[in-house]
């Protein structure tokens, strides 16, 4: 059966940068004279961080991870999975978790209460996209880009079955 999609512009590209700059403002005021590990969440955040840290006024470090809990599905599968860890200790640094976007809180919750296991300083997070009505986890988002409505969004680095991740706008997914 042929499967049939349909994108409807969510934020055009200026939208979005607008409030990276806004993020990148904020985290620039609160961490002058440190030096934070931003930890970015492959594959998704890649974007995001890329404009992010060219935009933060302060010395930083930059690291990822890769976590999969949705597989090649739109709905979450319920299970994280831990694909690519740290390249090196995180232990007495500032760290800053920077994802894509929240859902149902699953997998930032589980990165959050590992990253804490390894000794890290301080954590906060940072997400560029939340979804409203979110079921399950409540996490504490320190520093938030746009909220989106509970539907599939892709561009600005977010996929569908590995695919979209270099659109500039955000773009609703409907599959019919
Ligand atoms: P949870 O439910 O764990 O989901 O908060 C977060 C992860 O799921 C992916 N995700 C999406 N990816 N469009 C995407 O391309 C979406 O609308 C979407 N919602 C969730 C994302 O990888 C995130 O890390
Ligand atoms: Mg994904």
């Amino acid at each position: 059966m042929k499967v049939h999609s349909s994108f409807e512009t969510l934020y055009t590209s200026s939208e979005i940068s607008e409030q990276v700059s806004r993020v990148a403002f904020e985290i620039t005021r609160d961490y002058e004279d440190r030096c934070p590990l931003l930890i970015g969440v492959l594959k998704g955040s890649f974007v995001f961080m890329a404009d992010l840290i060219r935009l933060l006024n302060i010395p930083l470090e930059v690291d990822f991870v890769k976590v999969e809990s949705y597989g090649s599905s739109t709905i979450s599968s319920g299970v994280v999975n831990f694909i690519q860890g740290l390249s090196s200790s995180i232990e007495g640094k500032e760290v800053i978790v920077v994802e894509d976007i929240v859902d149902t809180g699953l997998t930032v919750n589980h990165l959050l209460s590992s990253i804490r296991d390894m000794g890290a300083a301080s954590i906060r997070l940072c997400v560029m996209f939340e979804k409203q009505l979110k079921r399950g986890f409540l996490v504490p988002i320190d520093y938030l880009g746009m909220t989106v409505p509970d539907k599939f969004v892709v561009g600005y680095g977010l996929d569908y079955k590995g695919q979209y991740r270099g659109l500039s706008n955000l773009q609703i997914l409907e599959l019919h």
